[in-house]
């Protein structure tokens, strides 16, 4: 989605905004700008394309110290550079970028247009600069302001004035903002990761507050002037955890920080003397925990696969009911809140308009949401009742991997905490502990087959369909599977439930459709091993991923890749992985952007 950087300070504004694009660039984009401020007027440089094109495009000109850059991922008007942000006002005084999508443009524009005023875009976020400059009078909060008022949708903007050098004005509503708070300079961002090489101080804006920031100080409001006092806060990242650090691609890097990131997520949680797992952020008493009924997860995208896998496991190992929705459509069915449910958001960056939406109409309606996230201050992680973080570091590539692993480990650690509350003796917490204690090292040994996996990737990544099947805990993974493969190399794919392919899929099966079955070591082996034979007997080929040792799939299955012996609920941890190898290997063979893939944003924050 669109990314913001804001500046003012000593240094040269140009060189802060490009960098801070450039590293928001993993969002999806495909436009950018800048607006640096010049003693009295405001120049603008806009490239539809990369960053590195409007980097090149770059001269002497652009030499002042306050500026504002945007990328842009288009919802209203095609990409070109016309369209792409800053937006000026008619008499160019007044610079904005904003993200987000203002729901009323239409109707402002053609009172505007009745004033008189020409439009150069297409865009719904044009209309801002000019119904600023329209109520501009003696100061720039003042009109961002009544211009604020004016608005439905939502947004996060940045405006800067040739009448006011160096300062900068925010404000937030539905789209991320974040302050960065330096020594004798300021930043302005919708995420930290832009102002992480100059600040780790940041301050989180809500809806419905604005900021103005200058080299000096930041002043934070809400839209009746009344001030809000912020603290600011430490980000817990690292510098190079953003960069490649010798890798090509940041998703191959974060499939083989999966041991670590992993192992981060349970370090530190596990409470060894009660063979059991300690939340602390769940802010829920033991009672409580020991009260609820049900518990219903909500995510998006991989992350609803997470929550999948985790409804199964919950309800597998700490026998309470549970289910996953996507919140994309809870959101719209009027949810019945049961007075004992729980409900669990699932995010990686915290910030999914669907999720969040879905999230606020389950409170509304008298729900605790708990979240699970891995960006630390991001709006669903600020706004739900409790939760827990990842810690899986940051996620730059915009297929999901490591998070995705992550959130399974925070949904292994509930489903013990709440078994060993209910039924699990201390003997079975033990052995749970010791079996997720050696999926990292498992998980290694996945790994280090990379060569025999991108052969095999090598050889399927010209077909144009693939099937992905599997069972129980299985099935999401395979889901999951077929969600990577696609978007980052457009190959069409499917997953399903290995029972459900003689319901349809199975008519899709010829010598050019493979399919890629996932084979535990469990009850449900003997009939996943009917299905592939259904799939072998219409000339299907087979990629299988199973247990070591299983000689019978080797000898069924076109290709096996197997991963290590374990207890049979950590399987989705071993078989994913080799399903993120392949999906990344086929589109490097295909010659795809795979940390950028067309279309896709990592952070989806409109509906
Ligand atoms: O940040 P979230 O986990 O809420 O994002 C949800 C989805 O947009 C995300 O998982 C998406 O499906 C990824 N591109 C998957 O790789």
């Amino acid at each position: 989605m669109c990314g913001i950087i804001g500046y003012t300070g000593p240094r040269n504004a140009a060189d802060v905004l490009v960098e801070g694009l450039k590293r928001l660039e993993y969002r999806g984009y495909d436009s950018a700008g800048i607006c640096i401020a010049q003693s009295d007027s405001l120049k603008v440089l806009k490239r539809a394309g990369k960053i590195a094109v409007l980097r090149e495009a770059l001269d002497d000109q652009f030499s002042g110290t306050t500026g504002i850059g945007h990328t842009r991922w288009a919802t209203h008007g095609e990409v070109n550079e016309t369209n792409a942000h800053p937006h000026l006002d008619s008499k160019e005084e007044f610079s904005i970028v904003h993200n987000g999508i203002i729901e009323n443009y239409q109707q402002l524009k053609q009172g505007l247009e009745h004033e008189g005023v020409t439009f150069l875009t297409t865009t719904d976020s044009e209309v801002i600069a000019h119904l600023i400059a329209k109520h501009y009078q003696e100061s720039l909060e003042q009109a961002v302001r009544d211009t604020l008022f004016l608005l439905k949708g939502t947004y996060g903007i940045a405006v800067m004035s040739s009448r006011e050098p160096g300062k900068i004005v925010g404000a937030r509503n539905g789209s991320p903002l974040v302050i960065g708070v330096g020594d004798g300079e300021m930043f302005l961002a919708s995420d930290v990761t832009a102002v992480l090489a100059y600040t780790k101080q940041v301050v989180y804006l809500n809806d419905g507050e604005m900021v103005t920031i200058t080299s000096r100080e930041f002043r934070t409001q809400d839209l009746h002037e009344r001030i809000v006092q912020k603290q600011i806060e430490l980000i817990d990242w690292e510098l190079e955890q953003i960069e490649r650090q010798g890798y090509k691609q940041f998703m191959e890097k974060e499939i083989h920080e999966q041991p670590e990131s992993i192992k981060r997520g349970f370090q530190g949680r596990i409470n060894y003397d009660q063979a059991t797992a300690h939340l602390g952020g769940l802010n829920m008493s033991p009672q409580e925990l020991r009260e609820v009924e049900r518990i219903r997860i909500i995510g998006a995208g991989t992350s609803y696969h997470a929550a999948m896998i985790g409804s199964y496991l919950l309800e597998q190992i700490a026998r309470i009911p549970c289910s996953a929705e996507l919140s994309s459509e809870i959101r719209y069915r009027n949810p019945v809140v049961e007075p004992k449910s729980l409900y669990i958001a699932v995010s990686q960056s915290g910030e999914t308009a669907d999720t969040l939406s879905a999230m606020r109409e389950l409170q509304r309606k008298g729900a605790r949401v708990l979240g699970i996230c891995n960006v630390v201050g991001s709006t669903i992680a600020r706004e739900s009742d409790g939760g827990v973080y990842l810690h899986s570091g940051p996620e730059i590539a915009v297929a999901s991997t490591k998070a995705f692993t992550s959130q399974l480990t925070i949904f292994y650690l509930l489903s013990l905490m709440f078994a060993r509350q209910r039924h699990y003796s201390v003997d079975e917490g033990q052995q749970f502990i010791q079996a997720i204690e050696k999926v990292p090292e498992q998980i290694g040994a996945v790994l280090a087959q990379a060569q025999q996996i991108q052969d095999i990737a090598r050889r399927y990544s010209g077909a144009r369909n693939v099937l992905f099947l599997g069972r129980g805990k299985l099935f999401p993974v395979a889901l999951e599977g077929a969600l990577k493969l696609k978007e980052i190399s457009y190959i069409h794919a499917e997953g399903c439930s290995a029972a459900e392919i003689k319901h349809g899929p199975i008519a899709l099966i010829n010598e050019e459709t493979p399919s890629v079955f996932l084979i535990g070591d469990d009850f449900l082996r003997e009939k996943v091993l009917s299905n592939l034979k259904e799939v072998k007997a219409r000339k299907g080929k087979v990629i299988a991923i199973a247990v070591e040792g299983d000689q019978e799939v080797a000898d069924l299955a076109d290709d096996v890749i197997f991963v290590p012996h374990a207890w049979e609920c950590m399987y989705p941890y071993l078989m994913v992985v080799p399903l993120q190898m392949l999906s990344f290997y086929c589109a490097l063979e295909l010659g795809c952007n795979v940390d950028q893939p067309r279309n896709l944003a990592k952070s989806v924050t409109v509906e």
